[in-house]
């Protein structure tokens, strides 16, 4: 039996799981790519002769995973040479970096996964890998299977949390893929989380928790007045009715946006797109002690146990709040700006994801909205649906 070769593309949080994971399995050599600084070097020196260590999460019984991958370089050539899966395990502002090293030596077929792709990850696949993106399946998710944090670089990572089950959606183009791609994902990353394709693209980018962010970190912040605070603030189970407001705001507006398509293109089946309440009684069946609402849901589940608000250490042991954190760095551009793209084209209002929205690009000192238009000067920095020249539903709708 060929050996299914699986390359995972970086070297952080979700890298480190996907990578032990899939070197454990049987038959299957996992490769990593990283571009980033001499991560891979790093990762190579640190890893040794042990290997990585998992610790899954005590719902799957505290197993520990030990593994140890094949190769860890920079190298995008030697990385690919024969790889049946590409994942990317980065955060989306990376992701046109690695779309381009791949480009020159990905061979049809390829199953090529965003874990997550975050909004907007299948119109930069596209654009980028061009004719060769139509012969490969593109696989995207609305988030990880985990909640997880490297315990030390390069040596293990520990999942927090899991999802008992992830939506996704496929792409397939012209390829001609001889397994089923999801089948294969899901034998690398193992049985304990349920990974479904079957949605159409858009709904995981309206779906996605990438929305979860940046409706706290404004409401959270953006009457702060400067002074550091002497604790890290608890970022999910800290949540107070304000910040459920602007969070449950943003994600009515998906839905809405949602059902507008299916209005006006009944073919288009987007009812698996429901408000974020209804997602995380699924997804975390496991580790939501109270799932009466919103708020219950978000201050009771033990996944999200010490994350905190991402700071920056100050002098005297203070912490100010970091807004050049993925929270908005990434989950702007590449996540609330796209779905306001896609609502501008459904002709959805979005008070709420404008007014999250105006605060945010203030913060990362950019241009999206002017407005409640995206027509700022950096919108060309993000990867809504305008940006690639789709303006019009029969464009979005045209992407199979
Ligand atoms: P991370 O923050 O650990 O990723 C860091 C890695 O990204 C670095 O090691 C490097 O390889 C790469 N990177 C960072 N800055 C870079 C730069 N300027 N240029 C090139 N590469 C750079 O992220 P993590 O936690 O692994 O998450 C990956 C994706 O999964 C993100 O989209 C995140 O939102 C999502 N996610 C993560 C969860 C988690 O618990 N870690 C949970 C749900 C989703």
């Amino acid at each position: 039996m060929t050996k299914l070769v699986v390359l995972i593309l970086g070297a952080g949080n979700a890298a480190h799981v996907t990578a032990g994971l899939a070197a454990s399995r049987e038959n299957t050599e996992a490769r990593i790519l990283t571009l980033f600084k001499d991560e891979a070097e790093r990762w190579t020196k640190a890893m040794g002769d042990e290997g990585l260590t998992i610790n899954l999460h005590e719902s799957v019984g505290d197993v520990t995973v030990k593994s140890k991958p094949a190769l860890i370089t920079k190298n995008p050539a030697k990385a690919i040479e024969g790889a049946h899966m590409i994942i990317f395990c980065v955060p989306a502002f990376t992701h046109q970096g690695y779309f381009e090293a791949i480009e020159p030596c990905i061979k049809p077929n390829t199953i090529i996964v965003g874990f997550p792709g975050q909004p907007g990850f299948e119109f930069q696949c596209l654009d980028i890998l061009k004719d060769k993106a139509r012969r490969c399946p593109i696989i995207n998710f609305e988030s990880l299977p985990w909640a997880c944090r490297i315990n030390e670089f390069g040596k293990g990572a520990t999942v927090l949390g899991l999802k008992v089950h992830l939506q996704g959606s496929i792409l397939k183009g012209e390829s001609n893929p001889d397994k089923d791609p999801c089948e294969v994902l899901q034998a690398v990353i193992g049985p304990e989380t349920k990974l479904e394709v079957g949605k159409h693209y858009l709904a995981p980018i309206l779906d996605t928790k990438s929305i979860v962010h940046p409706p706290i970190m404004y409401a959270k912040w953006r009457d702060w007045n400067g002074q550091p605070l002497s604790e890290k603030p608890l970022f999910y189970q800290g949540l107070d009715e304000t910040q459920i407001k602007y969070l449950s705001g943003i994600s009515d507006e998906c839905v809405a946006v949602a059902r507008a398509i299916t209005a006006k293109r009944p073919d288009i089946d987007l009812s698996g797109v429901v408000h974020l309440q209804d997602c995380y009684r699924v997804d975390y069946k496991d580790t939501i002690g109270d799932p009466t609402n919103l708020f219950t849901i978000m201050k009771s589940n033990s996944a999200y146990d010490g994350l905190v608000h991402p700071m920056i250490d100050e002098p005297n042991g203070k912490f100010s709040p970091n807004f050049r954190y993925r929270y908005l760095v990434e989950d702007v551009p590449d996540g609330i700006v796209v779905t306001k793209g896609i609502a501008l084209i459904a002709g959805v209002p979005t008070p709420y994801h404008d007014e999250v929205l105006a605060w945010c690009q203030k913060k990362l000192g950019k241009e999206y909205l002017v407005g409640t238009d995206l027509t700022g000067k950096d919108v060309k920095e993000t990867r809504c649906p305008q940006k690639y020249g789709y303006n019009t539903l029969e464009d979005l709708l045209r992407i199979k």
